[in-house]
Order: C-alpha cells, then structure tokens, then sequence
C-alpha cells in the first residue's frame, strides 16, 4: 500500500493565502493525512510542541511563516528561524532525520506557491518513509531520544539561549564587547548536546538508579564524560545518589522542579 505521510503543518494566519480555509475538507484538508494547525505567528511555535508530535508519531512537520522581513509581530518569523536551527541540532542527535522538520516562508498572496511547498515538502516525507515511531512498535531508542529532545528543548537554559541570540549576537554588552554568530553557533551547538545528554541520562535513571558505567554503555559516552554531566545534574537537583552497591555508586532522576 502506498505511503501516506502523517504531516503537521503550523501555518501563521497572515501568510495563509486567501481562498484557503483550513476548516474546509475541499482545500487545504483535500492533502490526504495533512493536519493543519492555524498560528498568529511561527514565533509562538513551541519547539517542545515540535518535538511532541514526532513523538506521537508524526512523519513529517512543515512550519510557514511570513517572509521576513514581513512579521506582524516584528520578529517572530525570525525568531521561528532560530527555534527550528536549535530543534535540527537536537534532531540530528535522536536518529530521527533532520529533514523531516522545514520551514518555509509564503505570503498570503502567493495562492499558486502554496500547493508546491507543500507537494515538495510531502514527497520529501515520502522519499524518506515512515517515522519509525509511527508504527505500532516504535523505536524505543529513538523515542527515548526525542523524549530527551523534548525534555532538553523546555528546558530553561536552552530557551533563555535561543531567545537572546539576536540580542547577544548584535547589540553589543556594557564592555562594547558582541559574540559573533559564529561564536554563537559554537556555543548553541555545546548546549544542545550538553542539555540533551542530561536529559536522557535523566530519563535513564528515573526507571532505576545506575551506576556510570551502565549510562556510559547506553549513550555510548566515556566514563568519565558520564560522570562530569552527574555532578552538573547533582548541582541542578535533577540527580542524586540512590545508594553504594558494594563499590559501585548508583544514581536515581529527581523530579525536576
Ligand atoms: Fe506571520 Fe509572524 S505574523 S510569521
């Protein structure tokens, strides 16, 4: 039977082209197995939304906003760019493909265009078939790896990061000092790996307490990496030592305030 991706599509309503009523089953619902969901602005598209939806299964997740410069919340097209550079970074880590998550820009009177964004974005779903977390038994692995994803983009730290980009990257601090977009990259790239690893060693130890060497053996890290993130997380309240099996220290999650 042929492939019919399972696609979400977060439109805002300023750059959704007239004619198009995605409460009506004749347009845009005509796209079989596309679920449409209608935004104000991309800008207030939550990554762990994003995130929340492979994890139920979706095979796809198409995000369009107004072509910048053109936002009616000034920023929030730009800031939607942001969102989905860090969601990428923290997909390339679960083993789901990065493809999978685009974003695109359309105005609203582009009613030709828009059919084609979605055509193109849907036979790229289909090229790269089913999520594996859309059958029945899905990926426990990958799963647990977006659940990481998802727990990492909600996080604080990395939220506060994303939302100052623009700000740490062009104005420039009390010192007349500014970071370059390249130096920030660098450092967007650190702490989505370092948010995600604590993540899912979180995950990890909420089932039962373990000891480094078995987390070192599941996120296939060194030891002594292991152990640098626990003593971070033990400083966060996210970890802490459960017991002492014989010589063998065994930690178990915290529930995150
Ligand atoms: Fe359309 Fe912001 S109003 S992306």
């Amino acid at each position: 039977m042929m492939f019919r991706p399972r696609i979400i599509c977060f439109i805002c309503n300023w750059s959704l082209p007239a004619g198009v009523d995605v409460a009506s089953p004749t347009t845009i619902h005509a796209y079989p197995k596309i679920h449409v969901v209608q935004v104000m602005c991309v800008g207030r598209v939550d990554p762990a939304v994003v995130l929340g939806t492979f994890a139920k299964g979706a095979d796809g997740v198409l995000v369009i906003g107004c072509h910048p410069p053109d936002c009616h919340y000034i920023y929030g097209n730009l800031q939607a760019e942001r969102k989905v550079k860090m969601l990428k970074k923290l997909l390339s880590l679960t083993g789901l493909e990065q493809e999978r998550l685009r974003l695109d820009w359309a105005y609203a009177y582009e009613i030709e265009r828009f059919p084609k964004i979605i055509d193109d974005f849907r036979n790229l779903v289909i090229a790269l078939g089913p999520s594996p977390l859309a059958e029945e038994k899905a990926d426990s692995n990958i799963l647990l790896n977006i659940k990481a994803a998802k727990a990492a983009a909600e996080d604080f730290r990395l939220r506060v990061l994303v939302g100052r980009e623009r700000e740490l990257t062009e104005k420039e601090n009390m010192f007349g000092e500014k970071i370059s977009q390249k130096e920030f990259d660098v450092l967007l790239h650190e702490v989505v790996e370092a948010e995600f690893i604590r993540h899912k060693i979180h995950l990890l130890t909420k089932e039962k307490p373990m000891s480094v060497k078995e987390i070192a053996a599941i996120v296939n890290m060194k030891p002594a990496l292991v152990l640098r993130h626990i003593v971070n997380m033990r400083r966060k309240g996210m970890i802490a030592l459960d017991h002492v099996d014989r010589t063998t220290l065994l930690y178990k999650a915290l529930e995150v305030q």
